[in-house]
């Protein structure tokens, strides 16, 4: 009994040394060398390489009301709660697309892109959320989007659910009632039949985790619900099986007439291992199971990643819960999500460095970001400008390699990648920058090691309605005057940038000069 006490007091000593180890090593990894290449490739696109721009409906279309469309939460959050945007704002107009989307057609013309990713929006089409009344409006509103689109030689790109959640489905519990996994169901089947012969690709869902996590873990977002590690988990179960319904609705209904493609977008930042310890590593690929492997694990294996399966069991216990926070999915909902993709889109914007907990008890708050067990932070030398969108183009790269190396070489599409600026300027040098380098380390990811990157997707064609920024965040290759009721798009350098990447498919200003044709293998 003597001993093994000594021997756990030894052990426990053994583990403190090898944490302060790791730590100081930490400590002295901070200077950034590592990091230091931002230089960008001399390579060229793979011929067949796809580029596109995004948009999602409450941040461009604005019309909340008109022509039949019912509420939803972000028009009922943004009216009861103006204070939780930064200049109060909404998306009542926003960039009036609803009017003007001939004029963002015209952009996107303008500069070359293969494909356009926009949103529908729920209650546009469905003012109650339900099938059993539909709204003929806003079925013809996008099916002229569509036509246009066509018209331009510009594939789409559509997402069926981009937040805008209809208000009356929210009154009966939203996506924590199992409910929703049928109304959404409907909802799908019916966009797949109206708008199913325009559409190249399909996004069921984007960012689950904004959706769950913002939504009714900490309710930064709408419907503003604070749960945070309880009923964040029960919409992310939710919002999967919705997802595989819809899928298997596309799968089983349309695919055999329809082309398109069809996936769900996850977000993920990169997350790097404070060192090269162990501890960090194994901290930094938690992190990383907690934020891209809670979506992807599911619909690529199945089941929520093993890892989130075990330290939410271990936390809830000693937090006390009789069982895990984490609600099962049953061996038939198994069946079901598995599977349901035929690429995986990415969303990505940053990345953080992650660190293990030096605790070895440490048991956290109840809470997604505790239950990870993981400490992640940015480094006071990286660039802050637009945090936390902070440019780490290095990120984008390692984040490719490693989803090629934990779930084999699928095809991945990036449906979404940008960068704010706060003045507004059109001599947009910073976010050229940020393209440049973040698409670099992209291309070197293709050549390099493989990863099967296929279209990138710029967020966003025009400056909109950030969220909770308001209009204080631009992402837009193209200006949008907020002040003027006609809202008028000005070209940013941005946008002439990407245009000519997408011309020669090269990220160098000389290749433009010196590449006779497409070819894939060749150096600029
Ligand atoms: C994620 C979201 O999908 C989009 O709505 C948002 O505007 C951008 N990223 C930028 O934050």
């Amino acid at each position: 009994m003597l001993s093994l006490k000594k021997e756990e007091q030894y052990s426990s000593v053994i583990m403190k040394l090898i944490i302060l180890f790791c730590f100081i090593a930490s400590s002295l990894a901070d200077g950034d060398e590592e990091f230091a290449n931002y230089s960008t490739t001399n390579r060229c696109f793979p011929a067949d390489f796809h580029f596109g721009v995004s948009t999602s409906a409450y941040q461009i279309e604005g019309a909340w009301n008109l022509d039949g469309k019912g509420v939803q939460i972000y028009d009922t959050f943004t009216h009861e709660h103006p204070e939780k945007m930064d200049d109060r704002s909404n998306g009542d107009v926003a960039c009036d697309s609803y009017h003007l989307y001939k004029e963002d057609v015209a952009c996107m013309k303008e500069v070359g892109v293969d494909y356009y990713r926009f949103s529908i929006s729920w209650s546009r089409i469905l003012p109650n959320g339900t099938i059993d009344n539909i709204n003929k409006a806003g079925i013809d509103y996008y099916l002229n989007v569509l036509k246009e689109l066509k018209a331009n030689g510009i594939a789409s790109m559509v997402t069926l659910f981009h937040w805008d959640l209809p208000n009356d489905l929210q009154n009966r519990g939203g996506w924590l009632n199992p409910e929703i996994v049928g109304w959404f169901k409907d909802y799908a089947r019916l966009c797949f039949a109206e708008f199913g012969k325009y559409v190249e690709s399909w996004i069921i869902i984007n960012e689950p985790k904004q959706i769950c996590h913002y939504g009714y873990g900490n309710g930064q977002f709408a419907p503003g619900i604070v749960s945070p590690g309880i009923l964040e988990y029960v919409c992310a179960r939710h919002v999967l099986l919705a997802h595989a319904k819809a899928w298997r609705v596309f799968d089983e209904e349309f695919r055999a007439t329809l082309k398109s493609r069809v996936s769900l977008a996850i977000d993920s930042e990169w997350y790097e291992p404070a060192s090269s310890c162990k501890a960090d590593v194994v901290a930094a690929e938690t992190k990383l199971q907690f934020v891209f492997g809670m979506y992807a694990n599911p619909v690529i294996k199945g089941n929520w990643p093993q890892v989130m399966i075990d330290n939410i069991a271990r936390f809830s216990k000693a937090q006390g819960f009789n069982e895990s926070r984490l609600p099962p999915f049953s061996d038939e909902e198994v069946a079901l999500i598995k599977g349901t993709y035929d690429f995986i889109a990415l969303n990505h914007y940053t990345s953080y460095m992650a660190s293990a907990i030096t605790d070895p008890n440490h048991v956290g708050e109840v809470s997604w970001e505790e239950d990870s067990g993981v400490n992640i932070y940015k480094k006071s030398t990286w660039p802050t400008a637009g945090y936390p969108h902070t440019s780490l183009p290095w990120g984008f790269g390692r984040i490719l390699r490693w989803i090629k190396q934990t779930y084999g070489n699928t095809e991945i599409v990036i449906t979404e990648n940008g960068t704010p600026d706060t003045t507004g300027t059109l001599n947009d040098e910073d976010r050229i920058d940020f393209m440049r380098s973040y698409m670099s380390h992209m291309v070197d990811a293709i050549y390099d090691a493989g990863v099967n990157v296929t279209g990138y997707t710029v967020w966003s064609i025009i400056d909109n309605f950030e969220w909770t920024a308001g209009y204080t965040k631009k992402f837009g290759l193209y200006h949008v005057n907020m002040s003027d009721p006609s809202r008028p798009r000005t070209a940013k350098d941005s946008s002439k940038y990407y245009s000519r990447v997408i011309r020669t498919r090269c990220l160098l200003d000389f290749c433009e000069s010196i590449r006779n044709g497409p070819d894939s293998t060749k150096n600029c």
